[in-house]
């Protein structure tokens, strides 16, 4: 299945009142296809700037980045990405946001699988609601349907659960690993969980503060289905926390603070 990406030496600055903003620096990272990599940074780092370059919508300033080998130069069908903010189209019911995406398959196809991914993230009788009529949560799944129906190679997603409650996001964590087994997707995702990082990914990589540059990349060398639980993932999610300027004791280091706006 293809889906790798090589990013070298990334930058990206944006233009603001007070001169040019850095966002992401000198950014290398080899992700090999079918991984599951998980970024985890402050917040206002350049996390979701780095989505949106791999998905297409944003140009570094410098660097190479390439899937497969090949230059980037605009969004794909191969690159979905869930954003932060909510994207399904409000005018069109929840099965229609489905439908819309599919190519190359019959109506009849379309509407059949459509129904099928409605049933998969938890959404069983909402086909015909419309965005507005769905709770915060009900929507991140649309969005997550709607993704997945499209079979991309990589998957991009910006803290899609963020939104959900906990019993939901246990729920759709193992659908996620399920249909990855399946399907293998090459998958990014922004999470500020470090819990759900370690339960989910293959890599964590943690960035600086704003400009994002990593700032250590983490193994997380266990089986599926994870646990959770013992003295080596606990030091390990400890590792991280002490990464991310945190610790278990609840003090905090605040040269590691989000970064503060423009
Ligand atoms: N289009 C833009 N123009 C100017 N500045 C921008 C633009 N997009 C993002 N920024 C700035 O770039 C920085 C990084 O933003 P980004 O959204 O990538 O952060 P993030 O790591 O995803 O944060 P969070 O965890 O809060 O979502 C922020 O300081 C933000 O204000
Ligand atoms: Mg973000």
């Amino acid at each position: 299945m293809p889906g790798s990406i090589s990013a070298k030496g990334l930058f990206k600055a944006f233009p603001t009142p007070k001169g040019p903003l850095p966002v992401i620096e000198d950014l290398s990272l080899d992700i090999a296809d079918g991984e599951f990599v998980a970024l985890i940074g402050p917040s206002g780092c350049g996390k979701s700037t780095f989505l949106d370059i791999l998905a297409g919508f944003e140009r570094p300033d410098r660097g190479s980045l390439a899937v497969d080998g090949q230059p980037i130069v605009g969004p794909s069908r191969k690159r979905i990405l869930i954003p932060q903010q909510t994207s399904v189209f409000p005018w069109q019911s929840a099965r229609r946001n489905l439908t819309f995406v599919q190519d190359g398959v019959t109506e009849e196809e379309k509407k059949r699988l459509s129904l099928d991914y409605v049933n998969l993230v938890g959404l069983e009788g909402f086909d015909q609601t419309y965005p507005h009529q769905l709770s915060g949560g009900m929507l991140k799944r649309l969005e997550l349907a709607r993704a997945l129906i499209v079979k991309p190679d990589i998957l991009l997603m910006d803290e899609p659960f963020g939104p959900l409650d906990a019993l939901t996001r246990i729920r759709l964590h193992a659908e996620l690993l399920q249909i990855l087994s399946v399907e293998r997707h090459t998958t990014l995702l922004v999470t500020h969980d470090v819990h759900e990082a370690l339960y989910l990914a293959d890599r964590i990589v943690v960035f600086t503060p704003r400009p994002a540059r990593i700032q250590c990349i983490v193994d997380v060398p266990f089986q599926h289905p994870r646990a959770l639980v013992g003295g080596d993932i606990v030091r390990l999610k400890a590792r991280i926390l002490v990464e991310l300027g945190l610790s278990p004791d609840g003090s905090f280091d605040r040269s590691k603070r989000p970064a503060s706006g423009g």
